[in-house]
């Protein structure tokens, strides 16, 4: 008896010490949400869920209509409101006049800089340097908080494999695992050490999910990703946001197999909340809650909004579904006062998380913004966001003796250099190639015109104004692309050629004067080069590179700077070619070089039949122009002494991937290496080769280095036909190298 009651104190004591442990381990801000909660009124609780958007251009005093809506409390958070007046007053009247004066969260496409603008995402993928990527997202956040924006809807983590799609710009490429290093790069970038630090922006991990997918690469459009796909190349990215410590998800405009993301329980509840445990709050996007009615999910705003808020998202943006009928579908017991309380309580969360409750107020520092030590980090990011492509006969580095003509539309095109997404950076702050160019060569140099106004010029009345000056010099410094306007949300192309005249007026010069031609390119997706891709000596992809594109394309082609980015994406021959991605499948009938028969290898008058071919096009073959993770560099590298440091792995366990890179040229320059892992036979079918790590590594003339990449067998699981996340043993393949297309390569297994 006596042993029994000692066991029982001592097991209530131990339910005492766990009960305070559990009480101390409570974050304190739950508890200052849930007395917050207790005390608002459903109307306060269905204005946390609102935020309402203004347009930046509207100018004339602050409507009285929102100021009375803030002030009752009817509003969350505000979108695009760009005066700094009208945030320190909205703000003011949210904390010092509304009920419970909880302040507002001002959010803002700040997507690739500030007033800084960086080059576009799909260009800082180029880099394959996640701490430049996160400087950059620093600095935009110290740009922009200034003007209060707190809130950033980026970073976009879309993957992308149809560069017709105008979004890829915006997108981190074709690669989960590459996309997945970015998306730590960009949320700790702009959340920064600490999010309640006034000059922190929270980031938003959108556009969850499989908006990239978009049928046709025509924007907005259908999505159909099987789950184990989903699970695979489109959710990492995703996931690793959450580990990086993203407090926003936005829901897209897309459907995914049937189901408008923006209503997707599946999606938002199922994977969001109850897999990854995220406690942070789901934004839609613009209108992307009532926009369920024209997919044809919903028939009318009451039911879009049972829809989403039923699904997930916690906060309306832009559309009043929720405003309108959210009361009604608690009255009415469609919805639980529980479910809206979860919603609030994740706002009312993050805005604790934010400090805006202590210091709600911008803090105003206008010397940052455009600071010397911002252009300069702008103008580095541009610099290896550069990807060289082709370099015949070495043309590139320009020799200085060497007399250019300056010709094509994107050589001072200030407000295109900046690209798509970009609301607060100013054209009159972009320093262009032409810029860049006078000051470092001097006008005697060079001669200018060009020849098209803009990229989509068809006028040929300056050609040979063009021709003339060609004539006079020694090369040819050709600046094409497309306007910042061609990509983009809504800006999907069919043909992604160069548009306009411009291949004509490239075959024009070489025809007529037959002098080199150096091919800038400034565009916000991969071109298709095979109507000029002969025409041209070199070709530099300087994608939309931003406020310092100019000084950026002018060092890398005079040399005084080596080119060392890679393409996130693979580059097709022809539209006709899309989608093309370097993580394909073998198919049964894999396309080799050996057995490839092209199209003017079939006798006239051949009998019908499919031997000997396998799965490739007959006039473009099976490989793009140039493959993912590609890029040259002035320098030379040559790659050897490949090990494993074990041919046998059991789960759990890592293995070093050990190589030799040599710099056979007598410049300095930067290698990425790159691994690739093929998993050669799955449960269901795996990938030809994935991408699993990469060095950038840095080599003085001649050096060699050996180089460690680790890989961990939890590297190698992905989720099976069950939707589980499995390690199958079996042989795997490794390869090294420059690009996605590498040969060098070891085997092991996993037991
Ligand atoms: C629509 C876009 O899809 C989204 O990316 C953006 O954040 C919102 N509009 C807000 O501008």
């Amino acid at each position: 008896m006596k042993k029994i009651s000692i066991l029982a104190i001592a097991f209530s004591t131990f339910l005492i010490s766990c009960d305070n442990q559990l009480a101390s381990d409570r974050d304190p801000i739950e508890d200052k949400v849930d007395s917050l909660l207790a005390k608002m009124t459903l109307t306060e609780k269905i204005g946390q869920t609102a935020q309402r958007g203004t347009s930046s251009r509207v100018k004339g005093p602050l409507s009285e209509e929102l100021k009375t809506a803030v002030r009752e409390g009817r509003i969350g958070s505000l979108i695009n409101v760009m005066n700094k007046k009208y945030v320190d007053e909205l703000q003011r009247i949210a904390v010092e006049e509304s009920p419970n004066g909880i302040p507002l969260i001002f959010g803002r496409d700040v997507i690739h800089g500030f007033k800084t603008i960086f080059p576009i995402p799909l260009g800082q993928a180029a880099t394959w340097n996640p701490q430049l990527v996160r400087e950059g997202a620093r600095i935009a956040a110290v740009e922009a908080s200034t003007f209060g924006v707190r809130w950033t809807f980026a970073p976009m983590l879309d993957i992308a494999r149809d560069p017709r799609w105008g979004r890829i710009a915006e997108s981190p490429g074709e690669d989960p695992y590459l996309a997945s290093i970015l998306s730590e790069a960009y949320v700790k970038g702009f959340q920064g050490d600490d999010l309640a630090n006034p000059s922190s922006m929270m980031a938003c991990a959108k556009h969850f999910v499989g908006y990239g997918a978009a049928e046709g690469g025509r924007d907005y459009n259908t999505a159909i990703i099987h789950e184990p796909l989903l699970r695979n190349v489109y959710l990492p990215p995703f996931q690793k946001a959450i580990d990086a410590g993203v407090q926003t998800f936005m829901s897209g405009f897309n459907e995914l197999n049937g189901v408008p993301v923006s209503g997707n329980q599946f999606l938002l509840d199922q994977i969001l909340r109850q897999e990854w445990k995220f406690d942070g709050f789901v934004v839609s996007d613009w209108n992307s809650v009532t926009e369920m009615i024209a997919h044809g999910y919903c028939q009318d705003e009451k039911e879009a909004a049972l829809k989403a808020a039923t699904a997930g998202v916690d906060m309306e943006m832009t559309s009043q579904a929720y405003d309108n009928y959210l009361g009604e579908l608690i009255d009415s017991g469609e919805i639980d006062l529980a479910q809206l309380d979860r919603m609030v309580r994740a706002i009312l969360r993050v805005k604790f998380r934010m400090g805006l409750f202590d210091q709600p107020y911008r803090i105003d520092k206008p010397e940052v913004v455009l600071s010397e030590e911002h252009l300069e980090k702008a103008k580095n990011s541009a610099v290896q966001s550069v990807v060289l492509l082709k370099n015949d006969n070495k043309i590139l580095p320009l020799a200085s003796e060497k007399k250019l003509a300056v010709i094509g539309p994107m050589a001072d095109a200030p407000l295109d250099q900046l690209g798509t997404w970009v609301f607060d950076g100013n054209q009159k702050d972009s320093v262009t190639p032409l810029t860049a160019l006078k000051e470092s060569l001097g006008t005697e140099s060079f001669n200018f015109v060009p020849a098209l106004d803009y990229s989509r010029d068809r006028s040929e009345l300056q050609f040979q104004a063009a021709v003339d000056a060609a004539r006079k010099s020694d090369v040819i410094l050709f600046f094409g692309g497309e306007e910042a306007i061609l990509s983009g949300e809504a800006h999907s192309r069919a043909h992604i050629n160069l548009p306009g005249a411009q291949e004509r007026l490239i075959k024009e010069l070489k025809r007529k004067t037959k002098k080199p031609i150096v091919l800038v390119i400034q565009a916000g997706r991969p071109i298709t080069l095979e109507n000029i891709i002969n025409d041209v000596d070199a070709i530099v992809m300087a994608w939309h590179a931003g406020t310092m594109a100019g000084p950026a394309i002018v060092d890398i082609i005079s040399g005084k700077a080596n080119p060392s980015g890679r393409l996130p994406i693979s580059w097709p021959k022809s539209v006709g070619q899309i989608p093309m991605y370097y993580n394909y499948k073998n198919t049964g009938r894999p396309a080799s070089a050996k057995t490839f028969v092209g199209i003017d290898d079939i006798p006239r008058g051949a009998w019908q039949s499919s031997l000997g071919n396998e799965s490739h096009y007959l006039d473009d073959g099976f490989t793009p122009q140039y493959p993912f993770g590609y890029g040259l560099s002035y320098a030379s590298f040559s790659y050897d002494n490949m090990t494993l440091s074990s041919d046998t792995l059991s789960e759990g366990a890592e293995m070093i991937i050990r190589f030799d890179i040599t710099n056979t040229s007598h410049l300095e320059g930067v290698e990425t290496a790159q691994i690739y892992v093929q998993d050669k036979v799955g449960s269901i079918t795996r990938p030809v080769r994935e991408l699993k790590g990469f060095k950038r590594v840095n080599l003085k003339p001649l050096e060699k280095k050996t180089v460690e990449i680790i890989i961990h067998t939890d590297d190698l699981s992905f989720y099976n036909g069950n939707n589980q996340l499995v390690l199958e043993p079996g042989e795997f393949s490794v390869f090294v190298g420059s690009n996605a297309q590498a040969t060098m390569r070891k085997d092991f297994w996993i037991r």
